[in-house]
């Protein structure tokens, strides 16, 4: 059996069932949000736009997509190296608690709003149904290295966070279009690259990120359902706001998981600013203000960020003395702060502006 799980979490474990990684600032979150304002939200601006979404997800077309075909089956991992296996299980399981995440946060809101927004609900429900299916098909994967996780335990043990059902909006939108763009840009990758296809589940990345897709248009017309959320200069600096934090979060854990991107043949700092890069340039559609990435001083300084964070994950892993290891991490986070200060008050892209011209 494949083991990843360190000497306690064994223990309090079952054979078979993958006790959770720790929950840091990093791991996805589970969120909970003011159903009641979600139950108002008037979606009469976006209505052509929310219809139109509607009927394509009824349509269901990814409803045969995950099976676990041939490939599947007649597979073996054994020969994968250890590295490999290790990055690849963390990579499943990360993502299998992302879209599980989607999946809990969706099915609320719609069983929460049900009889006063009925057109929302029924969106957050199909929703739900397309993240319950990634996070299980993920799950699946993981049971080929002998290993899963118990999502109904997860679902009680996890803390939950508490967001404005506008951050929701911002930060929903973004983790739909920064997934899209993960997904589709290693599958295209391994398109070219067939060799470094070391397990069937990347062949199923072009049509699941069109679920994504979909969920971060749908986001996108809630997002300019409600004028507050673009046509405030508050909403400018929440929507560079939010994009700095899902970029740096990502840079950050790309970096920390590099040798699962190398085995696939990505170098991991290019393929992390690929994805902030059309994540960014995606956005501007939906924000009012996006962030100017191609400024000389954008990717250094996000870089840096990811740098200082490996050097505390290296103390983190010391044998120091607790009070030692937080002495040598304070100036590393002051240089983190520093950093993502000065990147925020760089000049930022007038997306408004751009609006109707050449996208
Ligand atoms: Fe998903
Ligand atoms: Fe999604």
């Amino acid at each position: 059996m494949v083991n990843t799980l360190d000497k306690t979490a064994s223990e309090s474990v079952k054979a078979g069932i993958k006790a959770p990684s720790k929950e840091t600032l990093l791991t996805p979150r589970f969120y909970i949000t003011d159903f009641e304002t979600a139950a108002n939200l008037s979606l009469k601006e976006q209505e052509t736009e929310l219809q139109a979404m509607l009927t394509e997800m009824r349509n269901d077309y990814n409803r045969h997509h995950f099976v676990r075909d041939e490939d599947f089956k007649a597979g073996c991992w054994d020969h994968l190296d250890e590295t490999t296996k290790e990055g690849f299980i963390e990579y499943l399981e990360r993502s299998c608690i992302s879209e599980f995440s989607g999946f809990l946060l969706f099915k609320e809101l719609s069983r929460k709003i049900k009889d006063r927004n009925p057109i929302l609900s029924e969106m957050f429900h199909l929703m739900a149904r397309d993240e319950a299916r990634h996070a299980g098909f993920l799950n699946k994967a993981m049971s080929d290295f002998n290993l899963s996780l118990d999502l109904g335990k997860v679902t009680k043990t996890r803390t939950y966070t508490f967001f404005p059902l506008e951050w929701v909006i911002y930060t929903v939108y973004l983790s739909e279009k920064i997934g899209y763009w993960r997904y589709i840009i290693i599958f295209r990758h391994l398109e070219k690259h067939p060799e470094k296809q070391f397990y069937p589940i990347f062949k199923k990345f072009e049509n699941w990120c069109q679920d994504e897709n979909r969920h971060g248009d749908i986001f996108n017309a809630l997002l300019r359902s409600q004028p507050k959320l673009w046509n405030t200069w508050q909403s400018r600096l929440w929507s560079r706001f939010f994009l700095l934090s899902v970029f740096v979060t990502h840079t950050l854990t790309v970096h920390e998981r590099a040798s699962f991107y190398e085995s696939l043949g990505l170098n991991a700092t290019e393929f992390d600013q690929e994805v902030i890069r059309k994540t960014n340039e995606t956005s501007a559609r939906a924000f009012p203000s996006v962030l100017d990435v191609d400024h000389p001083e954008f990717y250094p300084r996000l870089q840096r960020c990811s740098d200082r964070n490996l050097k505390m994950k290296a103390i983190g892993e010391s044998n120091a003395p607790k009070f030692i290891k937080n002495l040598r991490k304070l100036p590393l986070i002051a240089g983190i702060v520093g950093d993502l200060l000065r990147i925020y008050l760089l000049k930022p892209i007038d997306a408004e502006a751009l609006r109707g011209t050449v996208r």
